[in-house]
């Protein structure tokens, strides 16, 4: 009774959606044990596959139809009776079809005088189940629930998790490609792990031995531009570029061309991610180990791409240890996760896979928010004379025609409120994720287990509740008391850097 085995071990897959594998598995091993006997060569296997994939189909059918209709409706009465409301649940794709209509119709309107009520183009979605549900709702991503938290003193809670119940999602397919299990994915002891190894370059000394490279490279493109005078520049690629030759040199001990190829693959990948963020997995039906799409096969060649590549540059890193000193492969943070490899105690050594993908989560981290960052610092300032103005007053009063120094540039005050304005209305990561895996109370809500939650900042930042009226005007003086008092004290509506006081340390706040 092979093929019977083969069913039983399979099962539990079934269950879970992979209705493809087992019945291609089948097929062969009943026509030949068919052939064996000597019995009906065609009719046989396919009477006894009937007969077996009958039951197993109506199985399989219940099983999906629990998934994706009786538990998500199920779940939506248990959020409604828990005073959590939403978007009523679709079969199927839930919610997903309707964020990509209202997405798609909110990118073709087109944008004017320059508004930065960039909100209901972003976030169609989340603007109009706020309008319709309040600050805190469900909607449906597929068959799965996501809470979305916009009460500020909520999200602080979500900030300050000391019992760790809110927990980063488990990434998978382009975003697993992307950070891997880097630190913007990880959790647990794993995170803690490398989080500690990674703040030692990001220590005050550390960062500010960075500086002269920040100014070299700075120094370079207003070469660049200065043979362009008179001449549109496209900022954007400009800023990319330096901040590819930044992070390049300030953690990587290389040039932006040593690192071209992981910097494009990780573009790349992250383009495919954005395209592909609401296509809903359909439980049975999207089975990447038996189809891939071209979207899936371009994005496992880019994550193969981006791995050579750092795997080269560990390898040469490991090949300037002389004399077996590893302080001779750098204190770069390239140079702390190299030695970290060849760590005595064991609870403290890496892997090479834990050190690509750190790699990668900061070749992705440290150029794309910065460069956003700077570019709309660009628009903004070209827009707003007046700010521009006051900037280039004080850098020239404070450092005139030197060479600006880490020390002085925490003195700038204007600069300081301009980016935190900038941050506010534009802030380059705009939602952050997580899960609770088992109930939990926040607030007043007692969340179910197993919900995701998003977080948005976008939604925050531009809730005219907390900053006035005047939310979508670029208004750099709202800091010009500080943070503190330009959120009344409740900084989780000003989160840049995320919830998370943590994380304010490493993106260099
Ligand atoms: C304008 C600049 C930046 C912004 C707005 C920004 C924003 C953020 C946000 C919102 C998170 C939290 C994500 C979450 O909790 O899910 C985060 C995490 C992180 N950022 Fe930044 N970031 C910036 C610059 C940087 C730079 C320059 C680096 C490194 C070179 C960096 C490295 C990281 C890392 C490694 C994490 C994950 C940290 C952890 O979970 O321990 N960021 N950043």
């Amino acid at each position: 009774m092979p093929q019977l085995t083969l069913l039983s071990a399979e099962y539990k897959h079934w269950l879970d959606g992979r209705v493809i594998p087992i019945v291609i598995a089948l097929l062969p091993n009943f026509g030949n044990t068919e052939k064996e006997k000597g019995g009906e060569t065609i009719m046989g296997p396919l009477a006894i596959l009937v007969c077996f994939s009958c039951p197993i189909l109506v199985l399989g059918l219940l099983a999906f139809l629990n998934k994706t209709l009786r538990k998500p409706i199920l779940r939506q009465r248990e959020f409604n009776a828990r005073g959590i409301r939403g978007p009523p649940y679709k079969f199927l794709f839930g919610n997903a079809r309707e964020i990509q209509k209202m997405k798609t119709a909110a990118a073709a309107k087109p944008m004017s005088n320059l508004s930065h009520e960039i909100r209901t183009r972003l976030e169609p979605h989340l603007a109009t189940w706020t309008e319709a549900y309040g600050k805190n709702f469900v909607f449906w991503m597929g068959p799965e629930p996501i809470l979305v938290v916009t009460e500020p003193e909520l999200v602080k809670v979500v900030g300050n998790d000391a019992e760790k119940v809110y927990q980063k999602l488990e990434s998978e397919g382009y975003i697993k490609k992307l950070f891997g299990d880097g630190l913007v994915t990880s959790r647990g002891e794993k995170w803690a792990k490398m989080r500690k190894l990674v703040n030692h370059a990001f220590q005050g000394d550390s960062l500010k031995s960075m500086v002269p490279a920040m100014v070299a490279s700075t120094q370079v493109m207003l070469q660049r531009w200065e043979d362009h005078v008179g001449e549109e520049i496209e900022v954007f690629e400009e800023f990319s570029l330096f901040t590819a030759e930044v992070i390049s040199r300030t953690a990587f001990g290389s040039s932006y061309f040593q690192g071209k190829l992981v910097f494009e693959g990780i573009t790349k990948l992250l383009h495919l991610a954005t395209k592909n963020a609401f296509n809903i997995q359909i439980p049975g039906l999207s089975c990447s180990k038996v189809y891939k799409s071209k979207d899936e096969i371009e994005a496992e060649k880019l994550e193969q791409q981006i791995r050579d590549v750092i795997i080269a540059m560990v390898t040469k890193r490991e090949e300037m240890v002389t004399n077996g000193d590893l302080d001779s492969c750098g204190s770069d943070f390239l140079g702390l996760l190299v030695k970290a490899r060849y760590e005595d105690d064991e609870s403290k050594r890496i892997s090479v896979d834990d050190v690509v993908d750190e790699c990668k989560t900061f070749y992705l981290t440290g150029h794309e928010t910065c460069n956003i960052l700077l570019t709309w610092a660009m628009l903004l300032l070209s827009i707003h004379t007046d700010w521009q103005e006051e900037a280039r007053k004080e850098v020239m009063t404070h450092f005139g025609s030197r060479t600006p120094d880490a020390d002085g540039i925490m003195k700038l005050k204007t600069m300081t409120m301009i980016i935190n304005e900038i941050l506010r209305l534009y802030p380059p990561a705009f939602e952050m994720m997580r899960k609770v895996e088992k109930e939990v109370r926040l607030g007043n809500f007692l969340v179910p287990a197993n919900t995701n939650i998003i977080i948005s900042y976008l939604s925050l930042h531009h809730d005219p509740k907390i900053w006035g009226e005047d939310v979508h005007l670029f208004k750099p003086e709202r800091f010009s008391e500080g943070l503190a008092k330009a959120t009344n004290n409740v900084q989780s509506v000003h989160i840049p850097f995320g919830v998370q006081v943590i994380l304010q340390a490493l993106c260099g706040w």
